[in-house]
């Protein structure tokens, strides 16, 4: 075996979990596995759950050894209802599955995709893009100065995990000239978009890829330096994600992650209206699982997951430092997806949206007033990946 895998069961939700990579030369190999599965399912009545979600690979004897299991258990269990739940970030798991259940009168198959994270499918829209591009114009070139103290150099390896529409790996591919860059998002839409962009700008090495971060099919200790922007806080267990993110790193190599602090959105005047909406705004994408003010918290989870040489930066976008028509577009957008797609989801009343509207609209007053002063703080961390003793 090249890669470990994990085979067990979950009781509660009558569920065989199979997780890694299974690569036997011979079918021999896995004759543990199947005998596990058999042992699991010996005891089960009604539907059984096979949950492959965490399967990067099975090759060829390993899926025709499954197989084989998946149909003897069909046979001689009839009564039994088999159910395999797949990902379609993994290109060859719905061509197979599909067919396994043409043959199989009591297998189904069930493609998994919008529940990664609660909040997932506020977050895969394309009324995002306008937000996130401007958003990534206004804190380039903060990113652009820090990244170097965050260990980027020339010539590096470069995995951008969750990268939305892309143009965050297109500015670091023209400035930073990496030996390889891979962007990995799982939205459909946004990686359409970020090809579409690429082209435009004549840019054809980078490889945008369909994927899921809590599950990367990308080598272990593979890049010298792994970003991951403004995502660790839609997700409800962001350490998750930033185990994946380690594994893909190289000892020594740095992971890179910036993050919100919603709550801490401020400005003057009409700095009471300004700081309600975005507490508010903090406390509704918590509600539906989202962390908007996880910048603060990345330290601790860099601490536990195993980085060291952590080092931590703040950018601070304010009217003094970014042209005002530019912040006032994000903070528009802001505006508009939290108020008719967040607060929606969340079920929140008129009144409330009604507030949350005089916030944002008091913020962007403070950005263009003479007097004002209107801020966004961004938290920025990084860690480094100890070498193997
Ligand atoms: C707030 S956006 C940030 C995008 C980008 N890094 C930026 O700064 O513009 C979060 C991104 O995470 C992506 N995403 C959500 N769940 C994901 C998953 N399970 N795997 C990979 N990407 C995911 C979304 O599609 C979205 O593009």
């Amino acid at each position: 075996m090249t890669a470990p895998y994990t085979v067990r069961l979950n009781a509660s939700n009558q569920e065989v979990v199979l997780s890694g990579v299974i690569r036997p030369e011979h079918a021999r190999q896995l004759a543990d596995v199947v005998a596990r599965i058999e042992h699991f399912v010996a005891d089960l009545h009604g539907t059984v759950f096979f949950n492959l979600k965490r399967l990067r690979h099975l090759n060829h004897t390993a899926f025709l050894t499954l197989a084989r299991c998946l149909a003897r258990i069909c046979q001689t269990r009839p009564a039994l209802a088999l159910k395999v739940v797949i990902t379609s970030v993994i290109p060859w798991a719905e061509k197979r599955f599909a067919f396994l259940a043409s043959e199989l009168p009591t297998l189904t198959v069930e493609t998994y995709d919008d529940e990664f994270y609660p909040g997932q499918k506020l977050i895969e829209q394309t009324s995002l893009i306008p937000c996130l591009r401007t958003q990534t114009n206004i804190l380039w070139k903060s990113e652009r100065e820090l990244m170097p103290r965050h260990g980027l150099t020339r010539g590096m390896k470069i995995a951008d995990i969750c990268c939305g529409i892309g143009d965050f790996a297109a500015l670091v591919h023209r400035e930073f000239a990496p030996t390889q860059v891979v962007a990995v998002d799982h939205s459909q839409p946004f990686l359409d978009y970020a090809r579409g962009v690429a082209e435009q700008f004549g840019l054809t090495d980078i490889e945008y890829r369909r994927g899921d971060a809590s599950n990367l099919l990308l080598d272990d200790d593979s890049f010298d330096f792994v970003t991951c922007r403004l995502a660790l806080q839609i997700f409800d267990k962001p350490e998750e994600i930033l185990a994946e993110l380690y594994r893909i790193t190289k000892p020594t190599g740095r992971v890179y992650l910036t993050n919100e602090f919603m709550s801490h959105i401020f400005g003057y005047p009409r700095d009471a209206s300004i700081r309600w909406t975005y507490r508010r705004s903090s406390e509704i994408f918590a509600h539906l699982g989202m962390d908007l003010d996880f910048g603060p918290k990345m330290r601790a989870f860099l601490t536990d997951c195993g980085f060291t040489d952590i080092r931590i930066d703040s950018i601070h976008v304010s009217n003094a430092n970014t042209d005002a028509d530019d912040f006032k577009r994000v903070v528009q957008s802001w505006s508009d997806y939290i108020i008719n797609e967040v607060a929606t989801a969340a079920n929140a009343d008129e009144e409330t949206k009604q507030r949350l509207r005089r916030g944002f609209e008091d913020h962007m007053y403070a950005i263009t007033h003479r007097r004002g002063f209107a801020s966004w703080p961004v938290c920025v961390a990084s860690g480094q990946k100890p070498r193997r003793k």
